[in-house]
């Protein structure tokens, strides 16, 4: 039996890859140490959480004494490190927490992982270290970091401290960097449960600047096997870049979402920029493609079809997030002061 650490297994990717998981590997025990942030949701585990091949630990990946004795008491094996931080706009408002969390716990826990001499670490990284893009170009692993807000200098960091754990102690480590999510159990302050929700219930879709920021949208699913794949074959010391090759501009996004959910365009409401927005992200997924032999399945518009199907049958998970004072605030916080801007 392997015995893995998966941190913030309550959050979107964390809980989505934990399910995958649990129907690949009979052999398996998973052990999910997670703080409970407003962006943990121990409902997102809900169907596996009696599960005899899973425990849940609340606790903060910073806290030295807890992370010593998980590894101890349950033999771990392998870590895969998804908790952090992750949400671009709040780093702007207050980056504190971000390098709490994506620089001091991921260095609690390689530490505990040479301790306790762990076989596989998976560090959970983003495509945002590599800054933005122009109109043209791609992403390779071996791009320069270049982050521009205090969310990607965050995880720019961790993985720069990931690479000295092999470099200096050969702590057999692995880096994932992935593009945007998306599908179900995604906190609706990130855009696409953002959009999908408001729309639904008809209300204005904040889109910043004049919409023309571009993404490349990976579904979760497709990331969760990657991510399975990495962790068992991926060669130590490398990173991995993992996209959905699905460029497309943030207000075309907006417009598929309002077409998919038969809802208006004049619901769309330009508002002020995010301070620094990267222009556009896009990766160069070859590597991970010709060696690991992956790649996305499946069309974009049908696992967004799906994605939007989910939120429409599990209204009362988002009901639950929306209505918390946490969510409320944040909201009003973040969008009271961006003003309507017309094109
Ligand atoms: P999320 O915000 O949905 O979940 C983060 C989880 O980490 C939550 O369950 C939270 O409670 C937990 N957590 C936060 N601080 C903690 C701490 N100190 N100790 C223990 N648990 C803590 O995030 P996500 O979108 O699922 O992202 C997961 C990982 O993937 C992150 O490392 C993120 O940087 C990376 N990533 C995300 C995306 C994306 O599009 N969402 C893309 C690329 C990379
Ligand atoms: O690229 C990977 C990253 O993707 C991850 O590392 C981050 O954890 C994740 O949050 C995501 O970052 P983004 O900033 O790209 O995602 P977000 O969903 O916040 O925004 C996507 C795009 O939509 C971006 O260009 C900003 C824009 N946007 C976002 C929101 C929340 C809007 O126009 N309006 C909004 O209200």
């Amino acid at each position: 039996m392997n015995t893995i650490l998966i941190t913030g297994g309550c959050g979107f990717i964390g809980s989505n890859f934990i399910r995958y998981a649990f129907n690949q590997h009979d052999d398996w025990h998973i052990v999910n140490v997670d703080r409970l942030t407003y962006a943990g949701n121990p409902e997102n585990l809900k169907d596996i959480e009696s599960d005899a091949r899973y425990t849940f630990i609340h606790g903060d990946i910073c806290d030295k004494k807890l992370i010593g004795s998980v590894y101890r008491e349950h033999k771990i094996t392998g870590v895969i490190n998804f908790a952090a931080e992750s949400h671009v706009d709040r780093s702007i408002m207050d980056a504190t927490v971000f390098f709490e969390t994506n620089v001091k716990g991921t260095m609690v826990l390689l530490d505990a992982a040479r301790q306790f001499g762990i076989e596989r670490f998976l560090q959970i990284s983003t495509d945002e270290v590599y800054g933005e893009l122009g109109e043209t170009g791609y992403f390779t692993e071996k791009s320069p970091l270049k982050p521009n807000s205090p969310y990607a200098a965050s995880k720019a960091s961790a993985d720069l401290l990931v690479n000295t754990y092999y470099r200096t102690y050969s702590l057999p480590v692995l880096i994932v960097r992935s593009s945007n999510n998306y599908g179900p159990y995604q906190y609706p302050e990130k855009m696409i449960p953002l959009m999908i929700i408001r729309a639904m219930e008809g209300k204005q879709l904040p889109v910043y600047g004049d919409g023309t920021n571009v993404r490349d949208w990976l579904y979760v699913g497709d990331n969760c096997r990657a991510i399975d794949i990495i962790f068992k074959d991926g060669i130590t010391g490398e990173v991995y870049n993992v996209g959905g090759s699905m460029e497309i501009t943030n207000i075309n996004l907006v417009k598929k979402l309002l077409d998919i959910l038969g809802k208006p365009e004049s619901l769309i409401s330009f508002v002020t920029d995010r301070p620094g927005h990267d222009r556009r992200y896009a990766l160069d997924i070859s590597k991970i493609n010709e060696e690991l032999k992956w790649e996305s399945i499946g069309s974009f518009d049908n696992k967004l079809r799906e994605t939007v199907q989910w939120y429409k049958d599990n209204a009362p998970w988002w009901k639950n997030v929306l209505n918390k004072n946490d969510y409320q605030d944040y909201y009003k916080k973040m969008y009271s002061k961006r003003k309507e801007e017309v094109r």
